[in-house]
């Protein structure tokens, strides 16, 4: 990190109380003093235009992380909320920054924004060649918009709006809530459930034949700050881990790490999502010198030490 970039610098982090927020803010305090304001929604909610223009005020950089999220469950739940808070969110928070003459803006985009069928590995040059995945087309399709903000006012006003596409994270702090989790921290709690109750199987949505590519939430939070340090164009950069991996071949490793022997059910009247994923990340490499560095099974029994520490389970 390169602490004279951040030095004298007011930094404001949206949804630095969040997941990939918490291990933002870690990372760049971590031995030195930036200044950081981080308001949770309860003081800021950023759908209100009023508080976007508050929360910018003499802000120099601004990285915006702030959203809805949630899994395929609260998706299909939910999505005139994934439509509507995060299209009001991005477009009057970006709209106040550049209005505030923030220098710098660095939006983050989600790998739900690419069509539902994407060449693999998914270029950003592909991300205009189809609708998102229905399931989750409002959420991808909102956040998708923070990408043409950022070039249209690049263009018009010369505001320095970058984009960056994380792929599904995962790791300690992972939203372990059963109504809004994600892949991962869901089938850790089914397996871990199972074994609490001496169950001899365990039921998981869909067919297990889709494939997903997962990122260490920390590394997507130093890929955040290498691209604020150093990246300021307009067209968006994926930021991944560069393997792919089936829900079931998932599913078995957790098992395994669980010691769970049980037999895993798969309920096929329930939808896979996105058929496959995986990023191309060579422009992060290229840009500004970007690589993940943590294995997955490692990744992956560190989040699931942290969620039994913190749940106090014994399994
Ligand atoms: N998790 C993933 O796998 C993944 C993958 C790709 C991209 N992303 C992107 O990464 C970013 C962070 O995701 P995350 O997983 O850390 O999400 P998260 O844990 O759910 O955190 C979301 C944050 O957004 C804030 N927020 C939500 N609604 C708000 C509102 N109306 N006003 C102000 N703040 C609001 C929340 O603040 P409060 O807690 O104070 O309510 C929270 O701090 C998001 O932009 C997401 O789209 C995530």
């Amino acid at each position: 990190m390169n602490n004279k970039f951040w030095r004298g610098k007011k930094i404001l982090i949206t949804g630095g109380g969040g997941f990939l927020g918490h291990h933002l803010l870690r990372l760049l305090q971590k031995g030195k003093t930036i200044d950081i304001f981080a308001p949770n929604s309860r003081d800021y909610d950023l759908r209100s235009r009023t508080k976007c223009k508050k929360v910018v005020q003499g802000v120099d950089i601004v990285i915006h992380l702030a959203a809805k999220v949630g899994g395929i469950g609260f998706n299909i739940k939910y999505p005139g909320e994934m439509l509507y808070d995060n299209i009001m969110i991005g477009a009057q928070l970006m709209e106040e920054a550049r209005r505030a003459g923030v220098e710098k803006f660095v939006a983050i985009g989600t790998v739900c924004s690419y069509p539902k069928y994407t060449p693999i590995p998914f270029k950003e040059d592909d991300l205009w060649n189809g609708y998102p995945e229905e399931t989750n087309a409002p959420y991808g399709l909102a956040k998708k918009m923070l990408l043409v903000q950022a070039q249209a006012y690049r263009r018009q006003y010369g505001f320095n709006a970058i984009t960056l596409i994380p792929v599904n994270m995962y790791g300690p702090g992972d939203n372990f809530d059963e109504s809004s989790s994600h892949v991962i921290p869901a089938l850790i709690k089914k397996v871990i459930q199972a074994k609490q109750k001496k169950e001899k199987e365990v039921i998981v949505w869909g067919t297990g034949r889709a494939t997903r590519e997962f990122l260490y939430v920390e590394d997507c939070a130093r890929a955040i700050i290498k691209a604020t340090e150093k990246y300021n164009k307009s067209e968006p950069v994926n930021i991944g881990a560069g393997f792919e991996i089936s829900i079931k071949e998932l599913v078995h490793m957790i098992c395994k790490i669980l010691y769970f022997h049980g037999q895993i059910v798969w309920d096929k009247s329930k939808p896979d999502g996105q058929p496959r994923r995986k990023l191309n990340t060579t422009r992060a490499l290229r840009e500004f010198g970007f690589i993940a560095q943590t294995p997955f099974v490692k990744g992956l029994r560190k989040e699931i030490d942290w969620y039994l520490e913190n749940s106090r389970i014994s399994v």
